[in-house]
């Protein structure tokens, strides 16, 4: 048996026919099925999405803050310069997310066929009519399932309203920061959004209320991602190495172009 470095005897592989073996002293079940990796995300689509999310969280937080500078301790909020340390993290992770908006954007014509824009909005009609019969599907009207490898178009809906709500985000953020120089650039471009709001005090108020969607909208998507992770084999790595393991044998609608259901 070959070894380690360190000394420790390295297992024999399990290969799906394999018997049952064990993987860092631990036994492990004899697999089952047999599985293909597809690789999905690259490495922009993967970066972007950490890029965002860890942005998500510090302008969730520094946003509440701002809004209400009191809700964290009194010391926080009177100390020295706490409050414009706030607006500065919050101006920084503005700008990253800005930043990976237009990394997602371009690759939504430069991504592969799981990655462009028709993948991840419900645009063709082909994914207008799965959208349908997956709802049937969940409202247990329907017993077929619709397999997709990418984006389900149940799943295309959810990050379209996601992605329209940070445009949204993005935009009434940079018109409250350009306030600031009313002579300015940022300003002078982005003025019209306080028009189209009806105001500066709607411009806020819509961006302090669509802060809840992504409170909203963060657990949810952790909570799905697990979950389909038990069924779905890497579906939760995909987004950290690029693939995941499908099921060897089956028509997937995005995956082999002649499929509709299976
Ligand atoms: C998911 C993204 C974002 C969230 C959750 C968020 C959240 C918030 C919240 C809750 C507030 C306080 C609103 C209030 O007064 O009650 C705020 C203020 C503000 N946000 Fe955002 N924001 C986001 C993105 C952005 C972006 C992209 C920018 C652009 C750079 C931005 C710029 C601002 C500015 C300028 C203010 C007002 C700061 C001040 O008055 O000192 N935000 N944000």
């Amino acid at each position: 048996m070959t070894q380690l470095a360190s000394g420790i005897p390295l297992e024999p592989p399990v290969t799906p026919d394999g018997p049952a073996g064990r993987i860092l002293q631990h036994p492990v079940g004899k697999p089952q099925g047999h599985y293909e990796w597809v690789y999905l995300w690259q490495l922009p689509i993967r970066a972007m999405h950490w890029v965002a999310a860890a942005s998500m969280v510090v302008l969730i937080i520094t946003g509440f803050y701002i809004g209400r500078p009191y809700f964290m301790t009194q010391t926080l909020a009177t100390g020295s310069f706490s409050f414009q340390w706030m607006r500065l993290f919050h101006f920084v992770a503005g700008f990253l997310l800005i930043a990976t908006a237009l990394v997602r954007l371009y690759w939504l014509v430069a991504g592969n066929k799981f990655e462009r824009f028709t993948a991840l909005f419900p645009v063709r009609p082909r994914d207008l009519k799965n959208l349908w019969r997956m709802i049937l599907h969940y409202s247990f009207i329907d017993r077929r399932e619709i397999r997709y490898i990418g984006h389900n178009p149940l799943q295309q809906l959810n990050y379209t309203s996601v992605y329209v709500a940070a445009v949204i985000m993005a935009l009434t953020g940079l018109a409250l920061y350009g306030t600031a120089n009313p002579s300015g650039l940022v300003w002078q471009s982005f003025a019209w959004v306080a028009d189209l709001f009806g105001g500066l005090p709607r411009v806020r108020l819509v961006h302090h209320v669509l802060t809840w969607y992504f409170l909203v909208f963060i657990p949810g998507h952790i909570y799905f991602v697990l979950r389909s992770d038990l069924y779905e084999v890497g579906n939760l790595s995909s987004i950290i190495n690029g693939g995941k393991f499908v099921e060897a044998g089956h028509d997937y609608i995005d995956h082999n172009p002649s499929a509709t259901t299976t």
